[in-house]
């Protein structure tokens, strides 16, 4: 059974990988009406129903150990990028505001004893670690590219490469 706090916690995990879907699909779709940036939408569109199925896997485990999964209510994410590095940044920024959660909820389990939690919260500890890869490796590239019109066509071209060398679907 879960605690009063452990619930809270896992549900505002819930809220989080919400909006993160919301904030993916928002840059999938600015993505999509840039010329030439095909892929990197279809690479937010995918990574937009990850997040979505994230958030699933949270609801289902609250409500398997006694407790009740609310669907949260979602602000509209940032909408329009002033470039595409400065989204590729977000992405970073966000990724890494998702670990220091999962890393909050396992201090927590860990002090409330709930192993049970502990134990499934290390799936997301681990994506963590591949998620905030996928993004800094594409940060680092775009880094190098700079604005070489050429670089950011094999950029699109190769994006979803970085997430089948990640292990991804
Ligand atoms: Fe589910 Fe990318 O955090």
């Amino acid at each position: 059974m879960l605690s009063k706090s452990m619930q809270e916690a896992l549900n505002q995990q819930v809220k989080l990988e919400a909006a993160s879907s919301h904030a993916y699909l928002a840059m999938a779709s600015w993505s999509d009406i840039q010329p030439g940036l095909d892929n990197v939408a279809e690479y937010f569109f995918t990574q937009s129903e990850e997040e979505r199925e994230h958030m699933l896997k949270l609801m289902r485990f609250i409500n398997e150990r006694g407790g009740f999964a609310l669907v949260p209510a979602l602000e509209q994410p940032v909408v329009t990028f002033k470039s595409l590095k400065s989204m590729f940044a977000d992405f970073l920024k966000h990724e890494i505001e998702v670990s220091s959660s999962i890393n909050e909820l396992v201090d927590q389990a860990l002090s409330e004893k709930d192993y049970a939690t502990h134990n499934f919260l290390q799936w997301y500890v681990s994506e963590q670690i591949e998620e905030e890869r996928s993004a800094r490796v594409l940060n680092d590239k775009l880094e190098m590219i700079g604005e070489d019109k050429s670089g950011l066509y094999l950029f699109d071209r190769d994006i979803m490469m970085t997430r089948q060398q990640g292990g991804k679907k």
